[in-house]
């Protein structure tokens, strides 16, 4: 006998979204999923759909598209993202049944091929790409966004001294992340990719490929509370009625950072390094043949 939940549930999420998009509500928030009424049933065919153990890096890996549902409930899916669903929802206060509910909306949603799976990229391929968009981007964001917050605290920092803390974290974070890309880019990625066509362990000055990588690892958490800590410095990006044009495009700007980071080091940690750390483990040990 054929099961209805599916279909009714998709009914329901259809409208939903719908509606969301006109109220310019965000997407999956936890006020706008109140709204959900999940039966029992529902609950269940969903749970047993997504699994709750999970990491929830390892839900993003499988479906980079969930990373919406995570950002719009405060979830950290890269830096934590070793965390289980059941745990991070319970961390965050947020009701599993309700996020799972969102994912599935999600999953069901996206249209095939739209998305990047970094999953399904070689490990060479996974660096190229992370080079020509994350890095790129933030070469040409971080300047722009430079600019604005110096703005914006000059002019308006008597009247809301938080913006020169933001001010300070923004440079902090623009200090760091410069040479981390340079790093990564002149000796983890080369030292991946080496990996990659090698037959045995190569043998690196950095010793094992998982030394680089928990320093950029260290750095990502590092980026990632600074980057939490302007979140709540400006109240979940929202600008204050007086907000000047610059005002409101520099929380703008520096949503779309926090976003595209996530991205970012999801990829790394949860796809790139995780892949580089088990493919050298599996390699044979032999003399030492590379010098990078
Ligand atoms: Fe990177
Ligand atoms: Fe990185």
């Amino acid at each position: 006998m054929p099961c209805n939940y599916p279909y009714n549930l998709k009914r329901r999420l259809l409208f939903y979204t719908c509606t969301c998009r006109i109220a310019r509500v965000a997407s999956y928030s936890p006020v706008s999923m109140a709204g959900l009424q999940i039966g029992l049933k529902q609950r269940e065919f969903l749970m047993n759909r997504i699994d709750t153990n999970q990491s929830v890096g390892a839900l993003v890996r499988e479906k980079p598209s969930r990373s919406r549902v995570f950002d719009s409930y405060g979830i950290d899916f890269c830096c934590g993202g070793k965390v289980s669903l059941a745990q991070a929802c319970a961390n965050r206060g947020v009701p599993l049944d309700q996020i799972v509910a969102a994912i599935d909306m999600d999953d069901s949603r996206v249209v095939a091929g739209t998305q990047i799976n970094a999953d399904k990229m070689s490990l060479s391929e996974l660096c190229d790409h992370i080079e020509r968009t994350h890095h790129a981007y933030l070469r040409q964001e971080l300047p722009r966004l430079d600019q604005m917050t110096e703005k914006v605290a000059r002019v308006h920092g008597d009247k809301e001294p938080k913006l020169r803390e933001i001010r300070a974290l923004f440079l902090e974070f623009q200090a760091e992340l410069m040479p981390h890309m340079m790093k990564e880019e002149q000796v983890l990625f080369p030292v991946i990719r080496q990996l990659e066509v090698s037959s045995i362990r190569p043998a690196f000055h950095c010793g094992s490929v998982n030394n680089p990588i928990n320093q950029m690892e260290h750095e990502h958490e590092h980026a990632g509370d600074a980057l939490k800590r302007i979140r709540e410095l400006t109240n979940d990006f929202l600008p204050p009625d007086w907000a000047c044009n610059t005002y409101r495009a520099m929380l703008d700007g520096l949503k779309e950072l926090e976003g595209n980071m996530h991205q970012h080091v999801h990829k790394e940690n949860n796809v790139l390094f995780v892949k580089a750390s088990e493919l050298e483990s599996t390699l044979p040990t032999s003399s030492p043949v590379t010098n990078l």
